[in-house]
């Protein structure tokens, strides 16, 4: 079989429920981190590791998700016409290709294994990516590109190491032999206890997929938090064929929270030219626990 990666799954069919009211007309994955919304940042991301093919698995308020992906003949109009010739190419350098696009509905959100498991069709008998975009990464080389270097077959999951309190939030790896920044995977299990862990290696929102996984998450297994989690599927794949963590090279924001999401805002703009030392010196004046308040009292 190949190890090409030609096909992303993007699961954006969540409920968003840390970010109510926000995500009550809009799917999470649209709030944008400075300027744009993080489901671009994931396809982006995808672009530079070479993917051809993008799938989204969408929700409730999926319009918004594909008019982004979509030309916009009207304002790209209005640009040309006052002259904002910049602006348009921002808005066109990155969009897929016609025939680049395909959606399907997760009718239900019952899990993010089951909406990979709604993707069944469109990736075919071949090794897939999956990227959550509410994780935003912040590396040198796209995270996805990186794992697609690396890759070699079976399944690859990103993980990072986090502190032991917080392994009830993440799937967490039983850990093998290491090479590398390759990590044998021996087992995985969906939100441990701290004491109950394997490790404190924590996938994130990257992996690629061999197709076998679509042949556990036909039984809809339902797990932790009562629901179908791809991380019950991995697991029941382990031994079938090679399985690695893949410790990425990069900062991971977990813009599900609204922290993450805040701070991903601040390093990105930090990251940026043009919005560095007006954010820099913003911050400076707002040293922790002395915070200032800037709305003005009326005399
Ligand atoms: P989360 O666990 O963050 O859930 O999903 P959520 O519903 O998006 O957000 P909260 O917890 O209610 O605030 C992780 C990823 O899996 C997708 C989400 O869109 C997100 O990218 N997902 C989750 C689905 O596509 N379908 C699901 O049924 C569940």
């Amino acid at each position: 079989m190949t190890t090409t990666v030609r096909k992303a799954v993007f699961p954006v069919g969540g409920l968003g429920t840390r970010f109510l009211p926000a995500t009550k007309a809009l799917p999470k994955e649209m709030l944008p981190v400075v300027d744009k919304p993080l489901i671009q940042y994931a396809v982006e991301e995808a672009q530079a590791a070479g993917i051809e093919e993008f799938i989204f698995v969408t929700g409730r308020n999926e319009r918004a998700i594909e008019n982004h992906f979509d030309l916009s003949y009207e304002l790209e109009n209005e640009l040309k016409q006052r002259g904002k010739t910049d602006r348009l190419e921002e808005l066109r350098h990155w969009l897929p290709k016609a025939g680049q696009v395909a959606y399907t509905r997760q009718q239900q959100a019952l899990g993010l294994g089951h909406a990979v498991w709604c993707a069944r069709h469109l990736v075919g008998n071949e090794p897939f990516a999956v990227l959550l975009a509410d994780d935003l990464v912040l590396a040198a080389t796209p995270c996805l590109k990186q794992m697609t270097g690396a890759y070699r077959g079976g399944t690859m999951v990103a993980v990072m190491d986090v502190p032991r309190e917080h392994t009830s939030r993440y799937g967490v790896i039983a850990p093998g032999k290491i090479e590398g920044r390759l990590i044998e995977v021996k087992g995985i299990v969906e939100k441990p206890a701290p004491a109950k862990a394997p490790s404190t290696q924590a996938v994130i929102g990257r992996y690629i997929l061999d197709p076998a996984v679509f042949g556990f998450l036909d039984r809809h297994v339902v797990g932790a938090g009562g629901e179908i989690q791809l991380t019950d599927a991995l697991a029941a794949v382990i031994g079938t064929a090679p399985f690695h963590g893949f410790r990425f090279e990069g900062e991971r924001f977990d813009c599900g929270d609204k922290a993450g999401f805040l701070k991903a805002n601040i390093a990105y703009a930090l990251a940026r030219d043009d919005l560095r030392d007006e954010v820099a010196q913003f911050l400076e004046t707002r040293p922790p626990g002395a915070p200032k308040r800037s709305r003005q009292t009326a005399s």
